[in-house]
């Protein structure tokens, strides 16, 4: 009897892995972040930009349920492969929209993509690859697609770049899509039913993601739009790669517990790792941890990495869960276990976050609360039928009294002065008892010359301000959007001192509001460092080839060797409050300026440093020089050992 040569497994491995990395990629550095920049851009009003995000979470949920429908018809396979390339034309195409309308289709349509590709492939997966396997699968797929969207040069990449590599990954992935192992029978025997995997089961189990999902976007986005605390996670290059590297191994590991059926547990862990992370980060904000305190070290330690590997639990768990059983009589069908689970944890749940981020200042703590609380008893309670119904009560009702406290938080925090004033309130008393607001506006006018690619985007005016700081004089610049241009730190310095950073500045020291014992200087660079933080700098190109090192050189030590020394290795009187290895522009290769072949001239990324700086780093930007001293500065810089290429 002749027998058929077993397929090769790794090929099949192999393709599942790179489409699901590859979708993965699309989600992280493209949908949530690259897609978003471009938006920012393009749409001059914050509730543009939410529109257009509102469609994309609708078209996303709905394309989740539509995908159940048509998975039944066709099989959830055969649907992986048009997903795919929906994903890469669409992303491909993304740079070209730059009308608001245009933008909101496009924005739809990233959400319908995205929707397929993921329920397809979560429903698919057991298909593809043994099913002793699929929990491995995932997390290698998920692990991967983090450290690839953690990598220095993508993650701080122009918004093009971020749209074109996860569409070029997204196109290769269609034409090396995976195929079904055909007619293969599932190793061992059946599994007996599974407890997640009925009706009831899979509420709870859907209800834990959303709750993980929620409490995951709302510090995430927190973090990313409060400068300090995105410095102590994601910011610098070493830093944005060791997340990378902890989420690889941590998604490894979560795919070996699932394959071993630690779902629980796992969720249970994701919790835990969360309370711990949250509590950290929000005592650093809360106590404005600075490098130097006691606090700083444990911060920067451990709760970046206690929160990647959270992040990576839960995201191999979503993405393997759909499939870890097979279908079976009392069992919910996998591929609506998938739309259900990535239509409301991961539409919703994320939706649910960042707008809870956008209501209350202060999240971290109270993710830290609720996580805390509710969901381990919950999952506890599930666990050991001995606990019984008592606890699976008292773990409701906790996680109840949680969100109830939540919203309650949220509700009194919009009454006016009813929550004691915390630094950034007190810190804006200060700015107005000092009087600054006689030399600086808050308003970047939409039609002036300057102002957006000075001072950042617009924002229409607050009428509700009391008093009013829109100011009407400038005889510094305009601060709405101080926090994102300047480091804490460097407010800091500037106060105390502002000639050591602008040689030639008329602005007058406030050295006396920083005495020991004396709150009011902390509080307004708290105040300060909150103006339009996380707001995107402006992506415009400076072309800046042409300008002469010699002029750069002087130009460099007035105003840039403070921090950086004459030499520009690093040594500046200053430096020792940045962190000296970033700012020595003798290291091997710049990491906030990419280059090369088909990429733009060295000097027009380094312009367009020195124009705006870095964000969410101790480099400002020197937005009013001309372009002829920027072009200058950046032709020297590029004779720098940093600007050899890698
Ligand atoms: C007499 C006018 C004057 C007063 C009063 C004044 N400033 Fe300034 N400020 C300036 C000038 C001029 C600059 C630009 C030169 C520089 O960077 O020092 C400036 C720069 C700044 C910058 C840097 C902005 C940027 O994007 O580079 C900040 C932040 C700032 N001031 C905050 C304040 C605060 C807070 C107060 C009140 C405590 C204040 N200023 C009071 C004149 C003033
Ligand atoms: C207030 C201090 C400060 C001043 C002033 C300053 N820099 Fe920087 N600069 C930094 C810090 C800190 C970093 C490192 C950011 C990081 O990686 O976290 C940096 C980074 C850079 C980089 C990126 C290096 C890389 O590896 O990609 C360039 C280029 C640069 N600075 C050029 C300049 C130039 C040119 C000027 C003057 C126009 C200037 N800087 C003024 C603090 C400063």
């Amino acid at each position: 009897m002749p027998l058929d040569p077993p397929r090769p497994l790794l090929p099949t491995y192999g393709r599942t892995v790179f489409a699901l990395a590859a979708v993965y990629v699309h989600f992280l550095l493209f949908a949530q972040f690259g897609f978003l920049a471009q938006l920012q851009s393009r749409l001059q009003e914050a509730a543009q930009v939410q529109a257009a995000m509102a469609w994309m979470g609708g078209m996303g949920l709905l394309a989740s349920f539509a995908t159940v429908y048509l998975a039944r018809r066709w099989g959830a396979p055969k649907l992986v492969r048009p997903a795919l390339v929906a994903c890469a034309v669409v992303a491909a195409l993304s740079p070209a929209a730059t009308a608001p309308a245009a933008l909101h289709v496009t924005a739809a349509a990233v959400g319908a993509s995205v929707g397929v590709a993921t329920v397809a492939l979560a429903a698919s997966l057991r298909d593809l690859v043994p099913a002793a396997a699929v929990g491995r699968t995932a997390g290698f797929a998920t692990g991967a697609a983090y450290l690839v969207s953690n990598l220095p040069p993508l993650f701080a990449a122009p918004a093009v770049v971020r749209a074109w590599v996860p569409a070029a990954l997204c196109l290769a992935a269609a034409l090396w899509s995976p195929r079904p192992r055909d007619g293969q029978p599932e190793h061992g025997a059946v599994q007996p039913a599974h407890r997640w995997y009925g009706v009831g089961g899979l509420v709870v189990v859907v209800f834990a993601f959303v709750v993980l999902v929620g409490l995951d976007s709302a510090a995430f986005a927190f973090v990313q739009t409060t400068p300090a605390l995105k410095a102590i996670t994601w910011g610098g290059a070493g830093r944005q790669l060791l997340q990378g590297v902890v989420h690889f191994a941590a998604a490894l590991a979560a795919g070996w517990l699932l394959d071993r059926r630690r779902l629980a547990g796992l969720l249970t862990a994701t919790a835990a790792l969360f309370a711990v992370a949250f509590a950290l980060l929000a005592n650093a904000q809360a106590v404005g941890v600075g490098p130097g305190s006691a606090w700083y070290l444990v911060t920067v330690v451990y709760a970046g990495p206690l929160y990647a590997v959270g992040i990576s639990f839960y995201s191999t768990a979503l993405v393997a869960f759909p499939s870890l059983a097979a279908d079976g009589p009392g069992r919910v069908p996998r591929r609506w276990r998938a739309g259900l689970l990535f239509g409301f944890a991961g539409w919703i749940g994320s939706a649910l976050g960042v707008g809870a981020a956008q209501q209350i200042g202060a999240l971290p703590v109270l993710g830290a609360v609720a996580a805390a609380g509710g969901l381990p008893l919950l999952f506890l309670a599930l666990r050991h039928r001995a606990v019984g119904r008592l606890a699976r009560v008292a773990g409701l009702a906790l996680l109840l009294a949680g969100i109830g406290w939540a919203v309650d938080r949220a509700a009194t925090a919009d009454a006016a002065g009813a929550a004691p004033a915390g630094p950034a309130e007190r810190g804006r008393r200060v700015y107005v008892a000092e009087g600054c607001i006689h030399c600086h506006s808050q308003y970047v006018r939409p039609r002036a010359a300057h102002d957006l690619s000075w001072w950042g985007p617009h924002r229409p005016l607050d009428r509700a301000e009391r008093p009013p700081l829109v100011g009407n004089r400038r005889q510094g610049p305009d601060l709405a959007n101080a926090g994102n241009r300047r480091s804490a730190l460097w407010h800091r310095l500037h106060l105390a001192d502002p000639r050591t950073l602008d040689p030639a500045s008329r602005m007058p020291s406030y050295a006396h509001l920083f005495a020991t014992g004396d709150h009011r200087g902390d509080d307004l660079v708290t105040y300060l460092a909150g103006l339009g933080a996380g707001t995107l700098r402006p992506d415009d190109s400076l072309p800046a080839t042409g300008g002469s090192p010699e002029r750069g050189r002087e130009l460099f030590a007035t105003w840039c060797a403070a921090c950086h020394g004459d030499g520009g290795r690093g040594d500046g009187p200053l430096a020792d409050r940045f962190g000296r290895p970033a700012m020595d522009l003798g290291k091997p290769h710049f990491w906030a300026v990419s280059w090369g072949p088909g990429q733009e001239p060295i000097e027009d990324g380094l312009a367009r440093v020195v124009r705006h700086g870095i964000a969410g780093t101790g480099m400002p930007g020197h937005e009013y020089l001309r372009d002829r001293q920027v072009a200058d500065l950046a032709a020297w810089v590029a004779t720098l050992p940093g600007a050899e290429a890698p």
